[in-house]
């Protein structure tokens, strides 16, 4: 059927590529995820040891991804399977990343339907209307969150049945913007308040004492995560290149606004955790001693320190900051569905109207199935987030490294770039993506299934 290569699409423009793809980086994994993690080990050390995974590792495995895509212009079941020679082994990388996709999907929509509720709570509150206030921001009620977990999937299904020019790089082009501007806004609110300048000391010190193996696991989950890496989402937005774009350029631009925001998160979150502690709430456990886990800090601690701060202000500011953590999950969520509907689309010659609901069905029935056992998150973070996207990636760079091989890859990012190959960069790019990055992804996995088991 031709219209499966007319449902395909490209990117309009190299900043729109760009901003699509910083959108997918940017979500729920910087504002929410690194803060707190940076909290929990360790302040500062956690934050180098993180950027040590997302520049070793991260940065070189999104080129990979995008040379793949771009190269086959393919969903990454058909990418890897173009480039397979035949070898029945080879196209399971991708489905593999398929999987993840959906499955990742299903548990990071419950938890943005949460940020909509929250977002509603000080105004309802204000209106009188507390009881409702108190529903829409309990997590515990399974039919509120299938509720809301549907709202968001719908926003996410519009989005891509509107195309990537249309739908993603247009709602991304937007939305990217306001994120940043509302970011700032809300930083230098918090630091006018009593307890901010503590908070701020906690997230610069190092205290290397917490380093250990599974700070080391976390760093690079989290990276893998948060750069939406190891899976294929850059596989599929690498699809819709083209050839004169910079690969190796657009990567590093990806990757480091994906670290300010989340390095820019943590400068609002944990002093915002301070304020609150100053405003009587309570920040850590009392019976370990340790920082509340993440879910309680941004839907427990951060909705008492907007109530503590008292009036309007605190009411427009909750609302602000949970819109915000909206605006970046939607941002996100949309390349999630994207890489099964670029396969449905691909592979089955369907229109994307009719994938993006078919795919967006499903993945709604197991998110509902989690919005009634949110223990079930924590399951799907360990198998599909911890094991799942880093092995994505192991497999990914063994597969450029030694299967495609680093020469063919070079033909390819060539392509808008032409100096590379003969860089220096270049160079340390082909050792990183066939030793290192191997080696410290098995390293690291190994570490997490000795955890996990
Ligand atoms: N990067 C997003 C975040 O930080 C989540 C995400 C979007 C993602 N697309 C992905 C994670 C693909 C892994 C793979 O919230």
């Amino acid at each position: 059927m031709a219209s499966a290569n007319g449902e395909r699409g490209s990117w309009n423009s190299k900043m729109g590529f760009i901003l699509a793809a910083a959108g997918s980086a940017v979500g729920l994994g910087n504002i929410w995820g690194f803060p707190t993690q940076v909290a929990d080990n360790g302040g500062a050390a956690f934050i180098l040891i993180y950027l040590v995974c997302c520049i070793a590792v991260g940065f070189p495995v999104m080129i990979a991804e995008l040379a793949i895509g771009r190269n086959t212009q393919k969903n990454p079941v058909g990418a890897f399977r173009a480039l397979s020679n035949g070898n029945p082994l080879v196209p399971l990388i991708g489905y593999w990343g398929v999987l993840c996709g959906l499955m990742i999907l299903s548990f990071y929509l419950v938890i943005a339907g949460w940020t909509l509720g929250f977002a509603l709570e000080g105004i309802l509150n204000h209106l009188g209307f507390e009881a409702l206030a108190g529903t829409l921001t309990d997590l515990g009620n399974g039919t509120k969150n299938a509720v809301f977990t549907l709202i968001f999937m719908l926003f996410t299904i519009l989005i891509i049945t509107g195309g990537v020019s249309r739908g993603i790089e247009r709602a991304t082009k937007t939305m990217m913007p306001m994120l940043l501007v509302i970011l700032l806004l809300l930083i230098g609110f918090i630091f006018t308040q009593e307890g901010a300048t503590e908070g701020l000391a906690v997230y610069v010190k190092p205290d290397f004492s917490t380093m250990n193996g599974s700070l080391v696991v976390s760093a690079l989950g989290q990276a893998f995560f948060s750069l939406s890496l190891g899976m294929g989402a850059l596989i599929t937005y690498g699809s819709y290149l083209n050839r004169k774009q910079n690969l190796v350029e657009s990567a590093a631009y990806v990757t480091a606004f994906d670290i300010a925001i989340a390095v820019i998160a943590g400068l609002m979150i944990i002093p915002a955790m301070y304020v609150a502690q100053k405003g009587g709430v309570a920040i850590f456990d009392p019976e370990t001693g340790a920082l509340f886990s993440s879910t309680t800090l941004v839907f427990d601690v951060l909705p008492q320190m907007f109530d503590s701060l008292g009036g309007f202000i605190g009411l427009i500011l909750g609302f602000i900051f949970f819109i915000l953590l909206g605006l970046a999950a939607l941002t996100s969520s949309i390349s999630l569905l994207e890489v099964p509907v670029s396969y449905v689309i691909d592979e089955f010659s369907i229109r994307r109207k009719t994938a993006a609901w078919g795919v967006g069905g499903i993945v709604s029935i197991i998110a509902v199935i989690i919005s009634y056992d949110l223990s079930l998150i924590d399951l799907f973070v360990a198998i599909f987030n911890e094991v799942g996207l880093p092995l994505g990636g192991l497999m990914i760079s063994l597969f450029l490294g030694y299967f495609w091989k680093t020469e063919r890859a070079m033909l390819e990012i060539q392509e808008g770039n032409p100096s590379f190959p003969g860089s220096t960069g270049g160079k340390v790019w082909v050792i990183f993506i066939r030793y290192i990055c191997p080696v410290l992804i098995a390293i690291v996995l190994v570490n997490t299934l000795l955890i996990v088991l």
